[in-house]
């Protein structure tokens, strides 16, 4: 991939945005490798969970690539907004765990990415904004979905009409991000964390991201897709080694069956 790094490490994926030159600007090319990426991590068992970051220690990613966004018009502005968009309910969706690791800058798309994604970890230096209003547009790749599903109904006008850009530390208090640690501990939180998630059931925590999804799709009965996802979980082999590990006061070994 061209703008686009993959390592695999104990078992995470880490996907980093890398085109650091442009503030690692999404283009339409980096959303494309963005999507084989996902589809790489979902589709591979050795992947337990995801880590996506940007390059450099300037910005997370500073937006969707402006260049790219000044010769759009009315019908490739639908198309550009729902490719992004289908994209980043993939990452919302999969199965596994997926963290941002926002190490600069997340404007704009970079922003609506660190959204899509599970959890959100910030490093100090991290900066939040969706400043499209500036340029004339709104947030097209879900942004004015998620941020008032984050901070409520009342913020998420502040910060979209505005275009403010806030601090990690009130990114923090306004529930924005999960976490702030310095910029050089950020891997080693997302890790941690990653880590302590990767360990329980594969299967659990996949139900558990269909059924938080459900919570805010109002098309959906949440409770059913709960007690369905219970029901899931019932049936698999993670389940009794679960149980019984607890009974035989020992660690369980989730296999995913
Ligand atoms: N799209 C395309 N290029 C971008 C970009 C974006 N979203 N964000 C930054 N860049 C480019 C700059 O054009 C510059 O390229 P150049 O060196 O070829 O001129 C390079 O990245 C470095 O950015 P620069 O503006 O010089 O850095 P800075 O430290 O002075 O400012 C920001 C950093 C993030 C405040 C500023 O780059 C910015 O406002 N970016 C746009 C943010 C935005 O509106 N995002 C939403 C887009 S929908």
């Amino acid at each position: 991939m061209e703008n686009i790094l993959t390592v695999l490490k104990n078992s995470i994926l880490y996907i980093t945005i890398n085109r650091p030159a442009k503030l690692n600007a999404l283009n339409i090319l980096t959303i494309q490798e963005l999507d084989a990426a996902i589809e790489y991590a979902v589709e591979h068992k050795e992947v337990r969970g995801i880590i996506i970051t940007g390059s450099g220690n300037k910005a997370f990613v500073a937006g969707a690539e402006i260049a790219e966004i000044a010769g759009i018009n009315e019908f490739t502005g639908r198309k550009f907004s729902e490719s992004g968009q289908e994209v980043f309910e993939k990452i919302e969706l999969c199965p596994k765990p997926i963290i941002a690791a926002v190490n600069g800058y997340a404007l704009g798309g970079g922003c609506e990415l660190a959204l899509a994604c599970h959890i959100r970890i910030a490093a100090e230096n991290a900066q939040f904004g969706l400043p499209e209003v500036s340029l004339g547009i709104l947030p097209g790749y879900g942004g004015t979905q998620r941020l008032p599903h984050l901070v409520g109904k009342g913020k998420a006008f502040e910060l979209i009409m505005t275009g403010d850009i806030i601090s990690a530390t009130e990114a923090l208090n306004i529930g924005l991000v999960n976490k702030v640690v310095p910029f050089d501990n950020l891997y080693e939180a997302c890790e941690e964390m990653l880590q302590k998630i990767i360990q329980k059931s594969p299967i659990a925590i996949a139900q558990v991201v269909e059924c938080i999804y459900a919570a805010f799709d109002e098309e959906e009965d949440g409770y059913q897709v709960e007690s369905d996802s219970f029901s899931i979980c019932c049936k698999s082999e993670d389940f009794k080694e679960g149980t019984v590990a607890f009974l035989e006061k020992r660690k369980p070994q989730f296999t995913g069956k």
